[in-house]
């Protein structure tokens, strides 16, 4: 593999926490494969990067198999990859009992099935290359089961525990296996239409991080460490924002 470049795969490229990490590891790769639903999002983002590192657009819808298996091949043809950021992610609001059960099988399949296909398919190859980095970006909410994000919570805890548990399968093959936990961050996130529920001015505004930031961390934390909380500060609020809804519901 002499003529190997350093790769990166990061998913949920066109926006937020993505972008940020397709524009931090331009610093270290010389390709990033960037994946998202939004292809003219990541045209915009491969004419910034332009003459920095070279951007493979996959425009792929991971709650599907089709998106699924796309990203995957890329991985198989453009790989292998040294950085593997599953980051691609959303969140309803409210009960679970009043969600339609496709949004919370979708949020299933994006964090949960697409993070183990893509894992399953870049691990053997990363092994070949000597070792890789592989961040799956969970959330604070992985720590506060509670009301309103049942699903989101659920499955973010899945990630942590799955990165847990396969950093210590694939130690051997110098592989590092990263979860991230941010707090509230400003990005599209809160924006979306199924977090339309979300009241943005309940957390105080001390308590927003910037993407940069917390990208910053992540890879900073990279060889060392496991599961990185970054925003520590916001688990009070979440927590007292999901007490607040539980009183709501008279539990
Ligand atoms: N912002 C926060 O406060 C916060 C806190 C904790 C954890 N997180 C986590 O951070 C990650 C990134 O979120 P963000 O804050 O950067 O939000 P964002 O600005 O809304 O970005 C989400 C990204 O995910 C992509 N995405 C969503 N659904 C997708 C699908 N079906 N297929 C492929 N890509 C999809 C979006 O791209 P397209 O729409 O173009 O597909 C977008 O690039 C998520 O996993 C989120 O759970 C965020």
């Amino acid at each position: 593999m002499s003529d190997h470049k350093i790769t990166a795969m990061v998913t949920g490229a066109s926006a937020g926490l993505g972008a940020q990490y397709c524009r931090q590891l331009a610093e270290r790769c010389e390709v990033i494969i960037a994946v998202a639903r939004r292809g003219e999002r990541l045209a915009e983002l491969a004419r910034e990067l332009h003459g920095q590192v070279e951007v493979h657009a996959v425009v792929a819808d991971l709650t599907t198999i089709e998106g699924v298996a796309r990203a995957m091949e890329a991985l198989r043809q453009q790989g292998p990859v040294d950085y593997l950021v599953n980051n691609a992610g959303f969140s309803t609001a409210g009960e679970f009992a009043d969600q339609v059960i496709d949004s919370q099988y979708d949020m299933v399949s994006l964090h949960i099935n697409a993070t183990l296909a893509l894992c399953r398919t870049a691990i053997p190859f990363m092994a070949e290359l000597g070792g890789g980095y592989i961040i799956n970006v969970a959330s604070i909410a992985a720590f506060l089961p509670g009301g309103g994000m049942a699903v989101y919570g659920a499955s973010k805890a899945f990630l942590n525990h799955f990165s847990t548990a396969l950093q210590a399968e694939v130690a051997a093959s110098g592989i590092k296996v990263q979860s991230l936990c941010p707090g509230h961050t400003r990005t599209e996130f809160h924006d979306t239409a199924a977090l339309s529920g979300f009241d943005k001015s309940t957390v105080p505004n001390e308590l927003w991080m910037e993407a940069d930031a917390v990208v910053t961390a992540s890879l900073q934390a990279l060889a060392t460490e496991q599961v990185v909380v970054v925003g520590e500060r916001s688990r009070p609020v979440c927590r007292k924002g999901l007490q607040q809804q539980l009183d709501a519901m008279e539990l």
